[in-house]
């Protein structure tokens, strides 16, 4: 018997991007995107349009890019947000727009300060608005969790009425329980006479670690499209993860009447770039995609995985692409073998300059580190385009060039560093509590930030003390925070990369006085 398709929407590019430290360039928007595609996703939400020009810019290349999946942009019910989303996805094979208004007695009374009737006014005419841009178009209850279930029928049979495909009922404060948002899905589909003409989708956040639970229970009800993001990324506690949603229905077939067109065997590598583009690790102990998820420790479970491996086993690690961190590529690997292993992992560039680039990349890598696993590429791009400063910095950038550290036991650590700006190069010298701190305090005697540092992080890009560690920064300068990555085979030049690059996302006019304190 066929199963009904569950529509899988992605907003790892728009909810997940909005989780705190988690923005992306426009390059690493469309890598994301292309892995999203090869993955499978059928709805890729590649941003909210109206928000930047940058925001826009990155929607309508996604749109531009990417021939098998719809991509969508977010607009608020407003004309202005409408037109912008509709002009940035007009150019996609296929495009959505997903437009959106509280519908919840406190969103409306203290956000909106619209009485209800005003609001099923504004959310009609919105739709009708989309409608008349392009046909798919996709209609959100915010806070629909909180709302009441007469006031969501009476707005939902208004807007399927003027048009609206989708409608999606988020949980947008991660307050639902499986079986109550289950329940309001179920009875909605069931009351609201034209709901035939609609998919009916999910949205669920995470606050209460129950978005997973939710979105399967709504799916057990009659929702045919779930809304998720690649490692749970988004707001707050994040949004329901995709890589959990789409394994729980595979998994368990027996329970769930639908299927995904998921092509599951790039979860991981997908898992992976999303994470080493934001900088945001996978806990090892994360469902499908962290490190432990198929690794069996204790004595009994080995024994029984030999025997027979579903003694312990209810998914293969194959099946989520866990083999895939292949050991590819060496120093004598040519350009031909270099790109095309970037081309399976979903990694293009837009120009042979580019390419060029990072094939100099990674020769001089393959010539420190003997072996160079996908993981190592995936973060050699991802550095690339770190460096890339965002357009509004141009020609304000830091680079390193040449860096070493005195660090001793017992003594005070001191670095010496060579950092150009404006194409200038300067001697920098700087003492610390320890050898990280001698370097960024070396920095900052050049770039006199006024930074204060939030977050330092190191990881290793792939196991085993060959790794290369990768270093994130966030940095905070009153409101405004920025973040930088970096890696290396050696810790402190990372180090040092990522406080550079978090700097050059920051601009010259943020900073006080670039140049007191130079040696
Ligand atoms: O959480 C939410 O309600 C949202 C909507 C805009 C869909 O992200
Ligand atoms: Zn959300």
């Amino acid at each position: 018997m066929s199963k009904d398709r569950l529509v899988i929407f992605d907003t790892t590019l728009r909810d997940g991007e909005q989780s705190p430290g988690a923005s992306m360039t426009k390059e690493e928007k469309l890598q994301v995107a292309r892995t999203l595609e090869k993955l499978g996703v059928d709805v890729i939400e590649a941003g909210f349009a109206i928000a930047s020009p940058g925001d826009f810019d990155a929607v309508r290349s996604i749109a531009e890019l990417v021939k098998d999946s719809t991509v969508c942009s977010l607009s608020r019910a407003v004309r202005a947000d409408i037109e912008r989303a509709g002009e940035a996805v007009k150019v996609a094979n296929s495009g959505r727009i997903h437009t959106f208004i509280a519908t919840s007695p406190i969103h409306m009374k203290y956000k909106l300060q619209m009485e209800p009737d005003q609001v099923v006014e504004q959310a009609v005419n919105a739709v009708k608005m989309a409608r008349n841009l392009i046909d798919d178009v996709e209609f959100s209850l915010e806070d629909a969790s909180r709302s009441e279930f007469d006031f969501m029928c009476r707005i939902t049979e208004a807007v399927i009425a003027a048009g609206a495909r989708t409608i999606n009922v988020p949980d947008t404060v991660g307050y639902g329980t499986p079986e109550e948002y289950g329940d309001v899905i179920g009875r909605m589909i069931a009351n609201i006479p034209n709901s035939d003409q609609a998919i009916f989708s999910v949205h669920c956040h995470n606050d209460l670690g129950l978005a997973v639970a939710n979105s399967l229970s709504a799916v057990h009800q009659g929702a045919r499209q779930v809304e998720c993001t690649i490692n749970g990324l988004g707001e707050r506690a994040g949004n329901a993860s995709l890589e959990e949603i789409v394994m729980a229905i595979r998994t368990r077939q027996d329970l769930y009447p639908v299927q995904t067109g998921i092509r599951t065997e790039n979860i991981v590598p997908a898992s992976k770039l999303v994470s080493a583009i934001t900088g945001f690790p996978v806990q090892p102990n994360k469902a499908i995609v962290g490190a432990n998820a198929f690794s069996h420790e204790s004595g009994i479970h080995q024994d029984g995985v030999l025997k027979h491996r579903e003694t312990y086993e209810i998914m293969k690690a194959e099946d989520v692409g866990w083999n895939t961190n292949k050991l590819v590529l060496g120093k004598l690997s040519g350009r031909a073998a270099f790109s095309s292993r970037l081309d399976e992992l979903g990694i293009g560039f837009d120009t042979k300059e580019e390419l060029n680039d990072a094939f100099a990349r990674f020769k001089l890598l393959a010539d420190k580190k003997r072996e160079i696993y996908d993981d190592d590429l995936r973060k050699l791009v991802s550095e690339m385009h770190n460096e890339h400063p965002p357009l509004d910095t141009e020609g304000h950038v830091f680079k390193l060039v040449t860096m070493d550290v005195d660090s001793r036991m017992g003594e005070t650590p001191v670095a010496h560093m060579v950092i150009k700006e404006d194409g200038i190069e300067h001697d920098l010298k700087g003492e610390g509590n320890g050898p990280v701190d001698a370097v960024f305090k070396a920095i900052e005697g050049l770039a006199n930030s006024g930074c204060e540092l939030e977050l330092y992080n190191v990881n290793a890009v792939t196991a085993g003390t060959e790794s290369q560690a990768e270093v994130k920064v966030s940095l905070n300068k009153g409101d405004r925070k920025v973040n930088g990555s970096g890696a290396d085979l050696d810790i402190l030049v990372a180090s040092a990369k990522a406080y550079i690059n978090a700097l050059n996302a920051l601009g010259r006019e943020e900073r006080t006085n670039p140049h007191i304190g130079a040696v």
